[in-house]
């Protein structure tokens, strides 16, 4: 087993992660903003440069899994660092690891979105078409006159054509990329959401088949399977991972 970095690895389903990797035999190299072995802040590109050095001098310069999980709920106030931990925190050090990865053994990465990217009218939305554009600048200043939702789930959105775009340039470097949408998962994060007075109405009535939330080990062991030889074929697929929420409420798309 190898080096395997994950960020956002102190909380929730990247600290299940962290510590699937772990029981696998990795040496796991986890990247937040407290306890953490590279304690840093992904919301800058300052920071994400600083961070990803420490992490790879760790690694000796060789990533064999990297796990991107770090990010912001819709509840938080600040809609601009949403959108620059969500999708820059992720895709900045995703592409700032390629080359470890490549140097890695069997290598491959899994990027957290969500399946609420589908959740709205996105394609064309100026927000996700300036983060794909790579200008946080501007995602910044269009996100700050929207609503929570849009920053969460139109970041998410972004973040999940980032993987898809990549998957070929990745691939036939050799390193297996893919995203992972979870549905609802018991994490602080969640519980932010629901704690907050209009964030919290997104969950009445919501449709998930299996009847509950999922549990950060559950996201945990599937992403352990999409980085693992089993997944060996698997590229550039977004799995949706939500209990039915997304074939429920959108049961004509796939
Ligand atoms: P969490 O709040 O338990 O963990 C998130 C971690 O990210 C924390 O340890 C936090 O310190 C870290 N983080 C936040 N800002 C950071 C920054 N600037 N620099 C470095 N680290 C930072 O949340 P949870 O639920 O485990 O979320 C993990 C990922 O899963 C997120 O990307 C989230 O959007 C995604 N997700 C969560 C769902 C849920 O229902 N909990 C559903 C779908 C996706």
């Amino acid at each position: 087993m190898g080096n395997a970095i994950v960020t956002g690895s102190a909380s929730g389903i990247g600290a299940a992660v962290r510590e699937a990797l772990d029981a696998e035999g990795h040496k796991v190299i986890g990247i937040d903003l407290r306890d953490a072995e590279v304690v840093g802040d992904l919301s800058t590109s300052a920071g994400r440069a600083t961070a990803v050095g420490q992490a790879l001098q760790a690694a000796d310069g060789v990533v064999d899994r990297a796990v991107l999980c770090a990010g912001l709920g819709s509840h938080i106030e600040d809609l601009p660092l949403i959108a620059s931990v969500n999708y820059f925190g992720a895709v900045e050090v995703l592409d700032a690891l390629q080359g470890a990865l490549e140097r890695g053994n069997e290598p491959a990465a899994v990027v957290v979105c969500s399946n609420s990217a589908r959740f709205g009218p996105f394609d064309e939305h100026p927000f996700v078409l300036a983060c794909l554009d790579g200008d946080e600048a501007k995602a910044r200043a269009l996100v700050a006159d929207e609503n929570g939702f849009i920053a969460y789930a139109g970041s998410k959105h972004a973040l999940s054509r980032a993987v898809r775009r990549r998957a070929k340039p990745f691939g036939e470097a050799g390193v297996r990329l893919n995203g992972i949408a979870p549905g609802p998962v018991e994490t602080p994060l969640l519980q932010g959401t629901r704690d907050h007075p209009l964030y919290s109405k997104g969950f009445d009535g919501l449709d998930i088949p299996v009847g509950r939330l999922a549990t950060p080990a559950e996201i945990a062991d599937f992403i352990t399977i999409m980085l693992g030889p089993r997944a060996a074929f698997m590229l550039g697929s977004i799995v949706y991972l939500d209990g039915g929420n997304d074939a429920a409420m959108l049961p004509e798309r796939f």
